[in-house]
């Protein structure tokens, strides 16, 4: 979603902030802005892509000045357009904000402004908080900035500058991403390391109502009742070469090909001497043997996971499974036992729902073990414990590497704890331990059907319903598989588990319709045959995804692809990328914005 960077040293910000600004592009902005304080305070702001500000500052000549903010916004309250984009400046031009997040009590605080005489210029609740800090200002930056935090509430991430302190930056966060970078002789802030990565890669991540105060030599770290902080250095050790395409044309095929090597460090770095260890984690074995239920929060395709994960933990553990969606969860009021565990999944680790079910988890004193890409995100810094997935940067607003690679973490927790739970027997967990090593060398194998997923897509690149049917875990995996293609092509796609057909939604099958099966599990292989004979009863062009050697399947649907054989319960790290790949094309074919799909941002940081 929105996007924060700035900026305090001794070289110009403005390129400082643009660049900064386009590696936070793939976040999901349709506005941007800059700020830049030289002798006042120069704005510019555009609607559109960031190739319309740069043009603007051109135009302006550049904006002169060592200290500066920009953003990205992702529209909430306002529409896109020029005056709704940050930085808002208050009345007087003495404050200038940028803002990630929702200030819910904005309503009031403007009528309250307003009242007083304040005329507001945007739509915006982000511009409240720039006119509220100039109404309480009285020459106290720091000060002022806590009576404000008093009076605002929801989720911000915010930078600050005020025209009597020329060589200061102002940030704190609550429930919203925020970042310092440290550079030398010049300091920085980023809702996202990889914003300023390529000027450092020391961070300090601050935590909820922590203030920043920022200069060119030096930043302090301050609690709300002005105490200084002590963070430790936090270091990131992949560079910037990883969050760029590296010769693709675009980052989604670049984290489709990064999967086999993610997976290697994913499931490689957890597995030594032929046993499986998950890290540090606080959780003990007798915990495990306790646990009663398992309840899994996650949005999207981590939720995606989830399901599949439902199925694999229910297989190898027999503990139930519940997978709910985040937002869904944290509303309903869950029945939650003090021995149950809370698995919360995401890739960023800034999914506010996801955030919010694993607090709700907490605050019934449940365990919260989340699975995270983005190391030292909000949902990994609040969870009881953490395992990271290791696949680096992700780019790409649809999630590639990300899915994979929870999928593989998922199956890990599945081994371990079967195995501490006495339900798998050493000679099991060990043939599925093997089976999951093998997983990254066998996803590889499947970039050699890379040309005919491009023709396939080419093919029916103009179809306008497609159906993606699996029973059991391919179920699962079909969810996923329909998202990549909807997501990123617009087609409509639905998901439906197999057997669910006949009771609806058959009807919607007619010449031509495009029908993917997915059916990789031997128990229920038969069953789907007939139901793909079904479909093509009625018209259906039905392309099979199935396991090397799976039998009659070539009479029945008009195209195959076939995964490497492994044991039923991880296929569907396999047969999603096909559909990874034949989504990605069919988004080629009908000229879309592969990275970057419309109305989409890819850290969904308000609910
Ligand atoms: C994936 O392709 C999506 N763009 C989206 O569904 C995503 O998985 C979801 O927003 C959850 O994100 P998270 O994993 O960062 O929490």
């Amino acid at each position: 979603m929105c996007g924060i960077v700035g900026y305090a040293g001794h070289e110009p910000a403005a390129p400082f902030l643009l660049e900064g600004l386009q590696r936070l592009e793939y976040r999901g902005y349709d506005s941007a802005g800059i700020a830049v304080f030289s002798d006042k305070v120069r704005t510019v702001k555009s609607k559109g892509r960031l190739a319309d500000l740069r043009a603007k500052v051109d135009a302006a000549g550049g904006v002169p000045g060592c200290l500066g903010i920009g953003h990205t916004r992702w529209a909430t309250h306002g529409a896109p357009n020029d005056i709704n984009s940050h930085p808002h400046t208050s009345m007087s031009g003495h404050i200038t904000v940028v803002h990630n997040g929702i200030i819910e009590n904005y309503i009031p605080l403007k009528e309250e402004l307003e009242a007083q005489g304040v005329v507001f210029r945007s739509e915006t609740d982000t511009e409240v908080v720039a006119q509220l800090f100039d109404k309480l200002y009285n020459g106290d930056l720091v000060g002022t900035l806590i009576e404000v935090i008093g009076r605002i509430r929801g989720s911000y991430a915010l930078g600050i500058l005020c025209t009597d302190y020329p060589d200061t930056l102002l940030a704190v966060r609550k429930d919203s991403p925020m970042i310092v970078g440290l550079g030398e002789h010049e300091n920085y802030i980023a809702s996202d390391i990889p914003a300023v990565l390529d000027h450092t890669r020391s961070y300090y991540l601050l935590n909820d109502n922590e203030i920043a105060v920022i200069k060119a030599e030096s930043v302090e770290l301050l609690d709300l009742n002005r105490q200084p902080i002590s963070h430790e250095v936090f270091t990131v050790n992949y560079d910037i070469s990883a969050a760029e395409k590296g010769g693709y044309d675009y980052f989604m095929m670049k984290e489709i090909k990064e999967q086999p090597n993610a997976l290697r460090t994913c499931i490689g770095s957890r597995i030594h001497d032929n046993e499986i260890r998950l890290d540090k984690l606080r959780l003990t074995d007798e915990q495990i043997k306790n646990i009663g239920r398992i309840h899994i929060v996650a949005c999207g395709s981590a939720w995606h996971a989830g399901i599949v994960g439902k199925y694999v933990i229910e297989e190898l553990t027999r503990i139930p499974v519940e997978v709910d969606l985040a937002s869904e969860f944290r509303y309903r009021r869950p029945i939650l036992a003090r021995n149950d565990l809370c698995i919360a999944i995401s890739q960023s680790g800034e999914t506010a729902d996801t955030l919010a079910a694993l607090r709700e988890a907490r605050a019934n004193d449940v365990h919260v073990l989340s699975i995270v890409n983005a190391v030292g995100s909000s949902i990994a810094r609040e969870s009881d414990d953490v395992l990271y997935t290791m696949a680096g940067p992700e780019i790409a607003v649809a999630t590639t590497k990300g899915y994979t690679t929870q999928l593989a973490v998922l199956y890990l927790i599945a081994l371990k704890f079967g195995k501490i739970r006495g339900i798998l027997s050493d000679a099991e967990e060990s043939r599925l331990r093997t089976a999951l090593e093998a997983l990254p060398d066998q996803l590889e194998q499947l970039f050699a059907d890379e040309a005919a997923l491009e023709a396939l897509a080419r093919q029916h690149a103009e179809k306008d319903h497609v159906f993606v049917i699996g029973r059991g875990i391919d179920y699962g995996a079909s969810l996923e598989s329909s998202l990549k293609l909807k997501e990123i092509s617009y087609i409509h796609s639905e998901a439906y588990a197999a057997g669910e057909l006949k009771h609806g939604t058959i009807s919607l099958i007619e010449e031509g319709t495009l029908v993917i099966a997915v059916a990789t599990q031997e128990a229920l292989y038969e069953k789907l045959i007939s139901n793909v004979k079904e479909v093509k009863a009625r018209g259906a062009y039905v392309v099979a995804i199935v396991k090397e050697g799976s039998r009659d399947v070539e009479g029945v649907a008009d195209q195959v692809f076939y995964i490497p054989d492994t044991a039923d319960i991880f296929t569907s790290t396999l047969t999603v990328v096909p559909m990874q790949i034949f989504a990605y094309y069919t988004a080629i074919a009908r000229g879309c914005d592969v990275d970057k799909p419309r109305n989409l941002a890819k850290s969904v940081t308000v609910e």
